[in-house]
């Protein structure tokens, strides 16, 4: 039994079989890279383990005892799992603080409005955004669109992070810092899965990678092994 175990998991749309019986397991407080060419079922993978999809077949448990195909999302994040989104969403009307204060108020524990406040904070600090709080998330660019959909997630206070391509349109210089961040959040203790299309983040990250292709898992193992497989190689660059 590990942190979180995914077996034999299958979701299909129709006659798209998106994630193929996949089985993998995640140890507490690892740095696990989940990489693939487009359309390989990373973010389906995701979809399953938040609760946004429930898998056609198979079964996802966490910490043991929590049975997440069965439960919704909102007890998924209450149980302390988080995830941000490839396509970021964030409440555009409302501020960088109300957002993240969002993410406090319906996270792990229930928490009173001057936690919530506290945690915000907290958050906002951690991830440099508390001098922009009062700007309008509708008004932020990509990068910050990108740093307060991490920063929402963690005020939820996660004890496993899912973050989908959160270095995607980032320049070098911002992607190092978020790397920097990334690299952070793990030494709080946190469990991190991560989907990244940015290599050098990834593998620079990743204590060890899983790579899916067609919706099955084709390699796992060490950032060099994975990076020096025939099979990895063939999926990313073709024959
Ligand atoms: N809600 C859905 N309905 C139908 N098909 C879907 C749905 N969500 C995903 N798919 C399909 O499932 C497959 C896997 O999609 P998914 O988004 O998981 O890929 P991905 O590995 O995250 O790709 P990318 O790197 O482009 O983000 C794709 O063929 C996609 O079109
Ligand atoms: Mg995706």
């Amino acid at each position: 039994m590990a942190f979180l175990d995914v077996t034999n998991c299958t979701k299909n749309f129709g006659g798209l079989l998106a994630v193929n019986d996949v089985t993998f397991s995640v140890k507490e407080g690892e740095l696990l890279g989940l990489i693939g060419p487009n359309g390989a079922g990373k973010t389906t993978m995701f979809n399953m383990i938040s609760g946004v999809y429930k898998p056609t077949t198979g079964q996802i448990v966490y910490r043991g005892r929590f049975h997440i195909h069965a439960l919704n999302t909102h007890r998924i994040c209450h149980i302390g799992i988080a995830r941000t989104y490839q396509v970021v969403k964030p409440f555009l009307n409302m501020t960088i603080l109300k957002n993240v204060l969002v993410g406090a108020y319906f996270g792990k524990r229930g928490v009173l409005k001057r936690d919530a406040t506290k945690i915000a904070q907290e958050v906002l600090e951690f991830t440099g955004l508390w001098e922009r709080r009062e700007e309008i998330a509708g008004s932020l660019n990509v990068p910050s669109r990108k740093r307060l959909e991490i920063a929402r997630a963690l005020a939820t206070q996660p004890d496993l992070l899912l973050l989908d391509e959160v270095m995607a349109g980032l320049n070098p210089a911002e992607t190092q810092k978020t790397m920097g961040l990334v690299k952070q959040i793990q030494e709080r203790g946190v469990t991190i899965i991560m989907i990244e299309h940015v290599m050098q983040a990834v593998m620079g990250l990743s204590e060890r990678i899983i790579v899916l292709n067609y919706g099955e898992i084709i390699a796992e193992g060490t950032p060099e092994e994975v990076a020096n497989n025939p099979e990895v190689i063939k999926a990313y660059l073709g024959d």
